[in-house]
């Protein structure tokens, strides 16, 4: 058993409870290896933005729990290194899908949990996150519960259409399992297709998608029944367009890929949306790096002349979406 506070680790309930008061959200950036892990630490680390790390199941799997746990107790140390003297650095399991996972995570030192029951009826989503927080929260760890589901994939729960959360609903979900925070669905959805285009209009100007507004009345409604509940958005990425570009015109296919407009998210940040998650964006920015650099340099095989600019890339995404989005920037000296 090792306790997150013994890595230098914190929770989310002061990160959250400022940012709903400072009407900012804090970034939360999925990460699978070390080049993402790094441009996360240098950009949070630079701007003094609280910051969550996610693991997903599938970064579980991809490049070991054991691993990825020490590595972010790294980056702790990494960001004082870096002149971060109080680094707030969370790390979160994303989408956890059962009690054991979550309670394996809590074990081996994470400071926060999500269970995701949303794809399981009402009493059944209740009963296993309340069970999630009975156990995390004898050791303080947090916990992110979720109702409503996004279209798109939401690990290996497939939803064919988004069914926004039911305000109705919310008071009783988290008052029954204890729950630190909500996840909500009112209209983003993962990846970097949240929108077919036949939901989305055509600027007539660029020729490009349009995609529909998110459901603020919905999250009004919920902002009403919870007042100054930390309230989470995933699914949350911009999908930038200078990326697609890049990645379409060195060799890539993203056709029609859109994702949500930054305006949006900075509208929700101001609410009591105090968590964003972002991934495909990151997922892009190295993507486009690394295909021009095997463009423009073809004979280049050391693979840090293009993880390098990848994770520079990436480091100036994350850094725009701190001080240009979300505004959590200074929020951590
Ligand atoms: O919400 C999903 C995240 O983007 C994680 O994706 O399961 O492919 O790691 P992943
Ligand atoms: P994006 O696919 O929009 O980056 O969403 C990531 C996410 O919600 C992780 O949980
Ligand atoms: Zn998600």
């Amino acid at each position: 058993m090792v306790n997150y506070k013994d890595l230098g680790l914190v929770n989310t309930k002061d990160m959250f409870a400022k940012a709903v008061k400072g009407g900012y959200a804090i970034p939360a950036f999925n990460f699978n290896n070390m080049e993402q892990l790094q441009a996360i630490i240098m950009a949070a680390a630079e701007t003094k933005s609280p910051v969550i790390l996610q693991v997903s199941k599938g970064a579980r799997n991809y490049a070991n729990q054991t691993l990825l746990r020490y590595m972010a107790e790294g980056a702790v140390a990494y960001a004082k290194e870096l002149g971060w003297e109080k680094p707030q650095i969370c790390l979160h399991l994303d989408h956890g899908d059962s009690f054991e996972l979550c309670k394996s995570c809590v074990d081996m030192g994470f400071s926060s949990v999500m269970i995701d029951g949303s794809s399981l009826p009402y009493d059944e989503n209740v009963a296993l996150t309340k069970k999630v927080c009975d156990y995390a929260h004898q050791h303080d760890v947090t916990v992110e519960g979720e109702l409503g589901v996004l279209a798109g994939v939401e690990d290996e729960v497939a939803s064919e259409e988004s069914h926004y959360t039911k305000p109705e609903e919310v008071i009783d979900f988290t008052s029954k399992t204890g729950v630190d925070s909500l996840a909500i669905s009112i209209g983003t959805s993962h990846g970097a297709y949240k929108f077919k285009p036949e939901q989305c209009t055509r600027d007539p100007k660029t020729g490009k998608l349009v995609p529909p507004p998110l459901a603020f009345d919905v999250l009004a409604e919920i902002e009403k029944k919870l007042p100054g509940f930390p309230i989470v958005l995933h699914g949350s990425s911009s999908v930038p367009q200078d990326e697609v570009d890049t990645i379409n015109k060195f060799g890539g296919k993203l056709p029609d890929a859109v994702g949500i407009p930054e305006e949006q998210l900075r509208q929700a940040a101001k609410s009591a949306v105090c968590k964003i998650n972002i991934d495909s964006d990151s997922r892009l920015a190295m993507t486009a790096a690394i295909r021009q650099t095997f463009a423009e340099k073809p004979g280049e095989f050391d693979p840090r002349k293009y993880l390098g600019p990848a994770r520079d890339n990436m480091k100036k995404m994350y850094m725009h979406k701190i001080i240009n989005v979300l505004g959590s920037d200074g929020k951590a000296c």
